[in-house]
Order: C-alpha cells, then structure tokens, then sequence
C-alpha cells in the first residue's frame, strides 16, 4: 500500500490562465466587505500579510515524505494575483467603501488612510432590498422597479457598465450583505421555470439575495455565499448554473465560534469522548448583530449554526456518546463591542467509565478579520473553478462555510479537517497530481532506510 493510492487522471482539468483583470461585485458594502478590499490593497502594496489566506499562505505538498515538495497554492494552480482585482458593488446605503470602513471600525484610521483612494473610489450601486426580509435595516439608496424580473435587468446593467468601465476579463460576485430572514424552500424555488415566473410576478418566496444571484449566474459569473440565508441554495438557481456552467458555492462563512466548534468537536470525536452539552454565547455589536437582533434573521443563523454538531458527531451511529446532547446557540447584540465579537462555549464532555469533564472557550475574535481572508479565497477559486470548466456545487469549498452546500441526496461535510483535506485533493486532482492518503504504511514495508535517509527525513517533516 502507498500514501498516494489514488490518482485520477481522468478528472484532471484544462485550466485556463488568470489572463487581465478580475471584477469582484460586492452585494452589500459593509464590515467584511470593506475589510476584503483594504486588506487586499494594504497586501498588495507591502504594508501588510494576508494571515489566514490558504491562496496567499499555505503550500501543499506533493511526491512521497521521502522526497517532498511543498507547493505554495498560488503556485500549483493558476489564480488571479491581488492586483489582478477591481471591486465594485451595491449597498443599501450611499457611504463609499473607505467611508463604510471606517464607520464599521474594524481597521484603524491609520491602516485605511494607506488605501483612502482605492476605497474612496467604490461608491455602491443603489441596491435590491425590501424591509420584509432584513426588518432592522431602513434602506435609503435602493432600486425600484415593477417586477423582481426589472430589478434583476437593473442588476445586470450595473454589472455590464463596471465590466466595460473597468476592463475587467471575468468576474464572481460574493454575496456580502446582510442576513435575510429564514425561509423554508417552496414550489417557487425548485425550478428555474418556476422561478422565472416568480421574478416576473413578484413572489414573496423570492429575496432579494436570490435576484442578486440570478443575476450574476445568468450572465456566466460565478456565485458565492457568505450569509446563512438560503439566496443561492435552491434548486432553481443550481439548475441555472449548470444551464450556464457557472460554479457556486454557500452558505454562511465559517469565522468565529463556528470555526472552533468544527475544530474542537472532530477531535472529542476521534478520541470517542461523549457529549452532554454545548452552550455558545456570543456578544457583537456591529451592522451584523443589529441585524441578527431580529428574530427572522436570527432564526436564519441559527440554523446554520446548529446542523454542525449532528453532522460531525453522527449521534445516529455513536447514540451513547452523543445521542442526547443539549446544544444551545445565543447571540447578543451588545453595541459597544462593534466587531469585536466575544463568544463563550461551556462543553460538558463524558470521559472513561461516564466521568464528566467540562471545557471553556472564550474567543475574543475579530469576525471581519476572520471572515476577509475566506472572502479572498472564495473569490480567488471560484474563479479558478470556472477556469477549469466546474459548474453547479463546489463541494470542496466546504471548507469556507458554517452551513456547507452539498448535493440533495449528500449529507454535507462539516469537520474542518475532512473538509481541507478535500480542498487540497481537488486541487491536486484538477492539476493531475496524486491525491494523498497520509496512511504511511508503506515507509514501514521491506528495508528499513539507512541512518542517514531516515535523519533527511526527518528534518523535511510532512505536511
Ligand atoms: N463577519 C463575519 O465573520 C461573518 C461570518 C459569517 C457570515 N457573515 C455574514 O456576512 C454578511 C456581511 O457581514 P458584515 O459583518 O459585513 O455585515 P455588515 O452589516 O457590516 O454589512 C452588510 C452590508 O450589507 C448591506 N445590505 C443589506 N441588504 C442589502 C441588499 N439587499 N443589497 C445590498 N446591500 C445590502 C448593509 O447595508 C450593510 O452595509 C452578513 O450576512 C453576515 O451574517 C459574516
């Protein structure tokens, strides 16, 4: 047996290179977005690092641990370069981007003062809201037309004057907006038909993060999720994906107390520790809290925080481990914190002969920190995705998202660990490299290596 058993030539892709300038449309202007874009900029000048970004940072590695690459990302395949990007978008609200980032507050004044111009220069397009979907928010500079169908055109013209205006080559829009309410899928959503017929008659059921996303795929761009609200998750719009062969991907980035929960919980999994009880709390008191103060919207993030744990623990198989859990979600709107979020997770553990244990996190994350470099990564491979001619679901994208899209007949991946293994496989397969096991038995099989190889092996580690 080898660590490389697998190897797939036959899904091994033609990618087109990152050839001129990639539009990035920002649905909603706000703190994630503003950060993206003054951290790219901020990068892109040498004033500062993008931590957190795989495209930007991480090497993967390639060949046997005897004989090792480690390939940075951004070298194995071919994606576009930060200065390769131009941003344009829509907001709710007239405040340019440098005026939007400093009321989110999230960079100081000193850092945004490096990128004044850049951002100054993106003043958002008068966007696509209706109050019954995000109560708490009053919109000022919004469109209006008759139908769904006329705002969708609206969208369009928007997206075809940036693309002649900029020059741009290709582009993917990332919806950055705020959470809508939950929503249940309906007849309206199962097919682009049914679908069509809504936009024109003005259904309820449609939001208007789904005119934003039909808009974008049917002009062949490609789509992401940021928000758990369900926009892009719905078999119409998938269907017109594929129609179009546009790659998309959701739901709801994967930052703060999220991210340590699909941390944490594969590993009480490995070690078949049980599980009583997981409370999270968190305070926030950016635009993002105000929002999620409302009970609709709420309900929208609150499901897509749930379904983790259930689908990492498998309390359907291990029922004496985790068949009983109680899981409790809060989020509290607290305005002097802006986005300095603060999250507490109490875990009431059950170790050898049902003794309890309890583990106590208490995050003091930057959501838009957090979230700005998944933003850029999605971005930069969602455009590689199309590039190397992937439509519909980019299941290996998993990995960005609290509440991971996933065919209909597929439960999704939510352990952070499974899904960076199936980010870098793919990445490895789409270039025709062998995908890596990590089994290792077969260092162990026949010779034992000589003194000298096994201490060059040693020191080049794995990865
Ligand atoms: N910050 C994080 O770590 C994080 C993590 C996961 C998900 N998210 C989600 O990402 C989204 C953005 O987060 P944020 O912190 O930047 O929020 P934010 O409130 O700072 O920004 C959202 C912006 O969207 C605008 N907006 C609302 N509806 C719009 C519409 N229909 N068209 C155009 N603009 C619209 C708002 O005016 C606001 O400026 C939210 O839905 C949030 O739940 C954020």
């Amino acid at each position: 047996m080898s660590d490389q058993t697998s190897f797939y030539p036959e899904l091994a892709k033609d990618i087109a290179p990152a050839r001129g300038r990639l539009g990035v449309l920002l649905p909603g202007i706000g703190a994630v977005s503003t950060t993206l874009v003054a951290g790219v900029h901020l990068i892109a000048k040498g004033l500062a690092r993008p931590f957190g970004s795989l495209t930007q940072m991480q090497r993967i590695r390639l060949g046997k641990r005897t004989n090792p690459r480690f390939v940075p990302v951004h070298e194995l395949v071919p994606l576009a370069k930060l200065t390769d990007l131009v941003f344009g978008g829509w907001d709710i609200f007239p405040d340019n981007a440098y005026e939007a980032a400093r009321a989110a507050g999230v960079l100081t004044a000193e850092m945004l003062e490096n990128v004044k111009e850049e951002l100054s220069a993106i003043e958002p397009w008068p966007g696509v809201f209706d109050r019954s979907y995000v109560r708490r928010l009053e919109g000022t500079h919004v469109k209006s037309a008759p139908t769904k169908r006329h705002l969708a055109d609206l969208l369009i013209e928007d997206i075809e004057g940036f693309r002649s205006a900029q020059r741009v080559d290709r582009a993917v829009m990332l919806w950055c907006g705020s959470t809508e309410v939950y929503l249940q899928p309906s007849a309206t959503h199962q097919t682009l038909a049914a679908f069509e017929k809504g936009l024109e008659k003005n259904a309820p059921e449609i939001t208007p993060s789904m005119i934003y996303a039909y808009a974008a795929i049917s002009q062949g761009i490609p789509f992401g999720n940021g928000a758990p609200n369900l926009c892009v998750d719905i078999p119409a719009l998938i269907e017109l994906a594929h129609e179009k062969k546009v790659p998309v991907a959701g739901k709801d980035f994967k930052t703060g107390q999220t991210l340590m929960k699909t941390i944490v919980a594969p590993g009480l999994k490995a070690r078949m520790l049980g599980l009583e009880g997981w409370f999270s709390t968190n305070i926030l008191g950016n635009r993002d809290g105000e929002v999620l103060d409302d009970p609709g919207s709420f309900r929208s993030k609150e499901v897509s925080k749930a379904s983790v744990l259930d689908a990492i623990l498998q309390p359907e198989i291990y029922e004496e481990l985790y068949g009983r859990y109680f899981h409790k979600i809060r989020i509290e709107y607290y305005p002097p914190r802006g986005d300095a979020k603060e999250g507490w997770d109490n875990i009431d553990i059950v170790g050898w002969l049902g003794q309890p244990m309890q583990i106590k996190i208490n995050f003091l994350c930057r959501d838009s920190i957090l979230a700005a470099p998944v933003a850029l990564d999605l971005i930069l491979f969602l455009d590689l995705a199309q590039r190397a001619g992937l439509a519909g679901i980019q299941e290996w994208l998993s990995f960005y998202f609290k509440s991971p899209m996933s065919r209909a007949d597929l439960k999704p991946e939510h352990d952070l660990f499974i899904q960076h293994l199936k980010l870098t496989n793919t990445l490895r397969i789409l270039v025709g490299e062998e995908v890596l096991d990590h089994s290792g038995l077969d260092y162990y099989e026949g010779e034992a290596p000589a003194a000298e190889e096994e201490l060059d092996r040693r020191k080049s580690g794995t990865e």
